[in-house]
């Protein structure tokens, strides 16, 4: 990590260097407000929907990337010295008088530049739909010094991806105007698109928002149209403005920024704050909202009491787990920045970022069912809603949505595993908060009628049962989680042996949480479908070392060892073990063909070797780069499911291995490019010349499976229905390790002891002094249940 590493206590990213090898971001967001915040003051704002409520431009495959953003400029009106208080726009040298931390849900930049110490911070308050950039500035020089300080602002205004590719004619319906009593820009679009898809249809309505932009100082004045501010032929490492000044004049059309100066003068030691916000009122609210809404944060006091509030819901949502095990590394991944990322992801619905643009799709439906595994520990209420939303995504034959939008608009693909991620979500949420009220609850279908949680659990079954092939395996349709695997048996054929693990591991979880309700009957056929999924695949799927990924048109099959690419597949072996097919032996050799033929240094690859030539029976992943993406990267996703399986083989130094490996922190970062410490979707495989490259950081399932993974099978702390589950599976070099783990209302303290070093079983448990039978913890009498661990074979054993 050569740009920067974490603060002693894990808390924040230091940005040492803020040179990056691509933009290191971080996220800001009440869970409605949402902005991106690059380490050089690049990053959007948007509004609850990054395409619909977009307040801020990003203009796509910009150089450099991360523009434009929230840049606050300084000009001493003495010199003319001209900088800004992040690196970049302005990239005034030295670089190295720049640094940025990033924490959970803030940012701070800071400078020394020309004689003035700097410190911005950047967050959103929970109660507020604004972003607060709060600067201070310190007079480190020896003179008075007279700064004009500028705050600016690119605007979208509305749906992104109008603005982008209509701006011709879009421009033509944006206002700013400036309020001189309140000291604020407000800016709005007279029309409005609510479509998803990029279109040219005209609705008959208006953007029912006011963005605002304000300051706590006298505005001394302000600019509203980009062209003005920027000057022809530059850009916002030089704006026009700073020299020859702002207009001070609203704009009826063109593109919409917001710039406001203010004038500060202040003698040697002294401090001036100046804090601008960028938020947005509804409509039907402004003339309510409007003022309190702009004066709210004048006062530096009202800003940092807003941000202790976040800081401390923050220390509430990732304080339900910790660990302190003998790998402090881990731990901080572990205790707070994967966790962190889950609930970005699960907030972010995974759909803006550098990467993703926020204009093309919509939640993913299996995406949002991983999501919701990660935050039920802390925030139950918001991942009983989402489970409640993916149920409004399916029709009565209990096929879903692949992707929504959340108001009845999304695209069915016929994917074949979609509908069965409902069964997680759901089963994950019940074994969490022991709410199995959810099961009653009603939603309607999207194609009419209603039906309960349970009768939606059902439909699901049901749709699994109607969707074998010829070999008794799920029809592969437009893919299943590999959404490369696209034409596998030309439009609608093929089968997916993954599928059929995957159906089997999902029909086992419905099967326990009935068993459990003791209405083992009412499975719709799910019991005898598991038992001959089950028996097909091992009928069918085994290749010799490994289980094969897929059979296409004419028994051709995909991961075998008689291909020439693309021989083994990670998830039809990580799944085989985690579906709890019968065969162990088959179970170890396929894991350890995982070892042998897709470990990496960076991780284990999704399959190997990678495609080198297009073949349109199979479909995209042939298309793609070799040792990219699906195309044999090392997909961080699967390779949480690889970490799962090798802990329930009970081979706790291999899981425990590939977890160290796959930590983002391990690559120097000018291979690794991007940030260090969240997950990245992919790392690029030996088999491609940028090796080591990690891409679309931050938007991945692999935070949330990461998280859960590594509590629930490595420390092996995971809830049933029974109660909380202790089994860990460790490095046999652990002696011991703490965790603490909040569940349905109870805090258990747990400390594990390994006296023999080995790398799973349990000895013995004791749960307040008292010994416990079997790995589930009791319900204690208190708040707090102090639980002791060793681990060992089995006493009597
Ligand atoms: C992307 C998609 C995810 C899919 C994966 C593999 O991460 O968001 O839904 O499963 O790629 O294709």
């Amino acid at each position: 990590m050569n740009y920067g590493r974490f603060s002693d206590d894990g808390r924040e990213f230091l940005v040492t260097d803020v040179r990056t090898p691509s933009p290191w971001i971080n996220y800001l967001t009440n869970g409605r407000y949402f902005a991106t915040i690059s380490a050089n003051g690049g990053g959007i704002s948007y509004d609850r929907s990054p395409l619909h409520g977009r307040i801020t431009r990003y203009r796509i495959n910009d150089v450099p990337p991360d523009r434009p953003g929230k840049y606050i400029y300084v000009k001493d009106r003495d010199s003319g010295e001209i900088w800004s208080l992040t690196w970049q726009p302005v990239g005034r040298e030295p670089a190295a008088a720049y640094r940025v931390a990033h924490g959970f849900g803030y940012t701070r930049a800071e400078a020394e530049v020309a004689g003035i110490a700097s410190s911005v911070l950047f967050f959103v308050p929970i109660d507020d739909d604004r972003k607060i950039w709060k600067a201070v500035l310190t007079n480190t020089s020896t003179r008075v010094r007279r700064l004009s300080v500028f705050g600016y602002v690119e605007f979208a205004l509305g749906h992104a991806l109008v603005d982008l590719i209509n701006q011709c004619d879009d421009q033509h319906f944006n206002r700013v105007h400036f309020d001189e009593g309140l000291g604020a820009l407000f800016a709005t679009k007279t029309y409005w698109v609510t479509e998803t898809r990029g279109t040219q249809q005209q609705e008959n309505k208006e953007w029912d928002r006011w963005a605002y932009f304000t300051v706590n100082r006298p505005v001394a004045a302000y600019e509203t149209v980009r062209e003005r501010f920027i000057g022809p032929f530059r850009n916002e490492t030089d704006p026009a403005a700073l020299g020859s000044g702002l207009s001070s004049k609203d704009m009826d059309c063109g593109n919409a920024v917001g710039a406001l100066q203010v004038d500060l003068e202040f003698g040697p030691g002294e401090s001036r704050d100046v804090i601008f916000s960028l938020g947005v009122i509804p409509k039907p609210e402004f003339d309510r909202l409007k003022q309190p809404s702009v004066e709210k944060y004048r006062d530096p006091a009202a800003v940092d009491a807003a941000l202790a509030r976040v800081r401390e819901e923050w220390e509430r949502f990732l304080g339900h787990t910790r660990a302190a095990t003998p790998d402090g590394e881990a731990d901080v991944f572990m205790n707070f920045w994967t966790p962190y990322q889950a609930k970005v992801a699960f907030d972010v619905g995974r759909v803006a970022s550098f990467y993703y643009w926020g204009i093309g799709r919509g939640f993913g439906y299996r995406d949002t069912a991983q999501d919701t595994i990660a935050i039920s520990i802390a925030e139950p209420r918001r991942a009983r809603d989402r489970v409640l939303l993916l149920a409004r995504q399916m029709r009565r034959d209990g096929n879903v949505y692949h992707h929504f939008y959340g108001d009845g608009q999304g695209e069915f693909t016929r994917h074949c595993d979609d509908p069965l991620w409902f069964i997680l979500a759901v089963t994950e949420y019940i074994k969490e908060t022991g709410d199995f009220g959810l099961l009653d609850a009603v939603e309607p279908f999207l194609d009419g009628e209603e039906g309960s949680v349970l009768e939606h659990l059902l439909a699901v079954v049901r749709f699994a049962g109607a969707n074998l092939g010829p070999h008794g395996l799920p029809v592969f349709g437009r893919g299943d989680w590999n959404d490369t695997l696209d034409y596998i048996g030309g439009k609608d054929g093929g089968e997916s042996v993954w599928g059929g693990m995957f159906y089997v591991a999902m029909l086992n979880r419905l099967l326990e949480l009935f068993e459990f309700l003791m209405i083992a009957g009412r499975h719709d056929g799910g019991l005898e479908l598991r038992d001959r999924l089950v028996e097909a695949l091992e009928k069918f799927a085994w290749d010799g070392e490994w289980y094969i990924r897929a059979f296409g048109e004419g028994e051709k099959k995909i991961g075998s060892s008689g291909n020439r690419y693309g021989k083994i597949f990670v998830n039809s072996q990580s799944w085989a073990v985690i579906a709890g097919l019968p065969d162990r032996t088959r179970l170890v050799r396929a894991m350890d063909s995982v070892a042998g033929h897709l470990d990496t240094p960076y991780g284990p690859k999704i399959c190997a070797p990678a495609f080198r030539e297009i073949d349109p029976t199979i479909g995209l992943i042939t298309r793609c780069a070799r040792g990219k993406k699906e195309n044999g990267a090392v997909f961080c996703h699967p390779a949480a499911w690889v970490v799962q399986a090798e802990c329930l083989l009970g081979r706790g130094d291999r899981a425990f291995g590939y977890f160290k490996k796959l930590l983002p922190d391990r690559v120097d970062s000018d291979i690794f490019v991007a940030e260090p410490y969240v997950y990245s979707q992919y790392i690029t495989s030996d088999e491609h010349e940028t090796a080591g490259r990690a891409s679309h950081s931050w938007q991945t399932g692999t935070a949330a499976w990461m998280f859960r993974v590594s509590f629930d099978h490595i420390l092996g702390i995971r809830p049933s229905y029974e109660g909380l589950v202790v089994d860990p599976v460790i490095p046999r070099a652990w002696k011991a390790f703490k965790a603490e783990r909040a569940f349905r209302g109870t805090r258990y303290l747990i400390e594990v002891e390994n006296p023999d070093g080995v790398g799973s079983g349990v000895r013995s448990i004791l749960a307040d002094g008292r010994p416990v039978r079997g790995s589930v913890l009791p319900r204690p009498d208190g708040a707090v249940c102090r639980v002791l661990v060793t681990m060992g074979a089995a006493e009597g054993s």
